[in-house]
């Protein structure tokens, strides 16, 4: 994960001056509220950024108002942010438009409701100014639901296997990673068989992490069991409440899986995989008129022909 540097601050006061009722200035003195923002970027190739007080004295309700700049180059993005009380952070996703290239920059101020006339602001400090560093291109490529496929290139098509599949693995002789996915037909009434993914594996080098609804195998241990002998070594996981994040370092892979939903995301930010991928998330060589490869390396228009070919063999299912 891209955790970004947190720059350290100071707590000082500002001078803030307001006009008084007689039309004179007044001059008072207030705590300076200032924020710092992190942000990381996220299996979707989004952006997290997350806005922090700098300071913890009783904690008001603090809106932020940014800008993300894209530098030198003159895009601005423009939101808000309320920090409800007492609470220390809040972050928000921000989806980088398309034609937009890192870095950016991140500004703005804070401000407190006017208590004196109430719907304005007074301004009480600003964003400790932040930069999104380039972190190299972000392809990304889903499986969703029923499952509606993305390949990294952005070729859209819908998948009905069943069994294990590989999506996405390194297109060699010793490939340094795999990612596969069982597909489970869904109940019907028609004669249409729909499925959905139900558990993913990750092997990376000679560890396999296996995902499914509720659990997480580490080369066929609970995950628990394998986190005391510090595994998996060659990535970290994070569970949240509502997905888990596969974050392989080294290669520069994410992977997001969320087993109740059965959504998965990857994100290859690594430029030396991107074409050097097979599967059915395509190649990642941002050409989308060529994904549908088949596992021998020769094309087709057939969904169906490329979907078969992706099939894990000597893995039986019985459905
Ligand atoms: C994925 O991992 C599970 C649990 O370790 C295993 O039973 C299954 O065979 C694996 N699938 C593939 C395609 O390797």
């Amino acid at each position: 994960m891209w955790k970004v540097l947190l720059i350290s601050l100071f707590f000082i006061s500002s001078v803030a001056t307001a006009p008084s009722e007689d039309g004179r200035i007044r001059t008072r003195r207030d705590p300076q509220y200032d924020v710092v923002v992190s942000s990381q970027r996220q299996a979707d190739c989004s952006l997290a950024l997350t806005f922090i007080r700098s300071d913890s004295t009783n904690m008001p309700k603090l809106t932020v108002r940014f800008d993300i700049d894209q530098t030198p180059a003159a895009n601005t993005h423009e939101g808000e942010i309320v920090l409800q009380p007492g609470l220390e952070s809040e972050t928000l996703d921000w989806n980088v438009p398309i034609g937009w290239n890192p870095p950016f920059v991140v500004s703005g101020v804070s401000m407190l409701d006017d208590p004196n006339n109430v719907g304005d602001f007074i301004q009480v400090g600003q964003i400790v100014q932040h930069t999104i560093p380039d972190d190299g291109p972000c392809v990304m490529a889903s499986a969703k639901r029923d499952p509606h496929m993305a390949t990294f290139d952005g070729f859209r098509y819908n998948f009905q296997g069943t069994c294990w599949y590989t999506l996405v693995k390194h297109c060699t002789e010793n490939p340094e990673f795999e990612i596969s996915a069982r597909f489970e037909p869904l109940k019907s009434n028609g004669p249409e068989i729909k499925s959905r993914a139900t558990a993913i594996n990750v092997t990376i080098g000679d560890e396999r992490i296996s995902l499914d609804k509720d659990t997480i195998l580490v080369n066929d241990q609970p995950y628990w069991v394998a986190q005391l002998s510090d595994r998996p070594r060659n990535a970290h996981i994070d569970v949240n409440s509502d997905s888990i994040v596969i974050d392989i370092a080294r290669l520069k892979l994410e992977v997001e899986w969320d087993g109740r939903k059965h959504i998965f995301n990857a994100a290859i930010l690594n430029p030396e995989y991107h074409g050097k991928v097979c599967g059915l998330l395509g190649n990642a060589d941002e050409n989308p008129h060529n994904d549908l490869q088949k596992r021998d390396g020769s094309t087709t228009l057939d969904i169906d022909e490329f979907g078969a070919s992706w099939r894990t063999p000597g893995i039986r299912c019985d459905y």
